[in-house]
């Protein structure tokens, strides 16, 4: 699993204990979600080119470090994925926003894809798909092609709860994409369903169970 950061911080592993409880309602849980995803956007950043500029503190001049502007794209892969921009673009507010619109074929479990915008020069961006749950991995690998296929080049993947099915599946599809996770998980039941996980992202994200 070279290409995968699982995070251990104890604020985020609280985050996602209080995800899980079924008893979490849809508000908590949609902050919680913010959150962890800001939390997690603080080290998938952690490359991003800095230039030195000169400016004037009320005391001396100095020279500092400053982002050196290069383009990022954040890209949710609906519905859940939506959950986790604010988080991001709180830390990143330049960063443009693209949508896929991918739904996981019940039976089949095959993604289903029914919208794709991008930023129009998403080419020349660096860019980070969001989405909660990595479980067959099929989502985030149809998601991580759409992008490859608009010439993006440069691709990280953050879920918050990952299956060791998923993580498997990108790191064959796409070796070159990085994954960050706040969570790895045992496995997946019947259905799909990542186990223990957090029942279904958008389902609790939007209240619509
Ligand atoms: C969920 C989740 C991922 C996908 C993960 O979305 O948000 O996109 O399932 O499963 P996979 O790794 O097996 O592809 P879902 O299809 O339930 O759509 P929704 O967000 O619109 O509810
Ligand atoms: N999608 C979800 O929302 N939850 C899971 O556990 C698996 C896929």
């Amino acid at each position: 699993m070279t290409n995968v950061t699982l995070f251990d911080h104890p604020l985020i592993q609280h985050k996602v204990a209080m995800l899980r409880d079924k008893n979490t309602n849809t508000k908590d849980f949609r902050e919680l979600v913010t959150e962890i995803a800001m939390l997690m956007g603080y080290e998938a950043t952690r490359d991003l080119p800095l230039k030195e500029v000169e400016i004037e503190t009320p005391i001396s001049k100095a020279k500092v470090n400053m982002l050196s502007g290069k383009k990022v794209g954040i890209v949710p892969i609906l519905r859940a994925g939506i959950g986790m921009v604010d988080g991001i673009l709180s830390l990143m507010p330049f960063a443009k926003v693209g949508h896929i619109g991918l739904f996981r074929d019940e039976k089949s479990l095959e993604p289903v894809e029914y919208y794709c915008k991008f930023p129009k020069d998403v080419e020349e961006r660096d860019i980070i798909i969001l989405d909660p749950m990595l479980a067959t991995g099929g989502s985030a690998s149809a998601a991580i092609k759409l992008a490859k296929k608009s010439g993006v080049k440069n691709i990280k993947l953050m879920c918050i709860i990952a299956a060791p099915q998923g993580i498997k599946k990108i790191n064959e599809d796409h070796p070159d994409v990085h994954i960050f996770c706040a969570a790895l998980d045992e496995k997946l039941n019947e259905n799909g369903y990542i186990v223990p996980g957090l029942g279904d992202a958008g389902d609790r994200l939007f209240g619509t169970k």
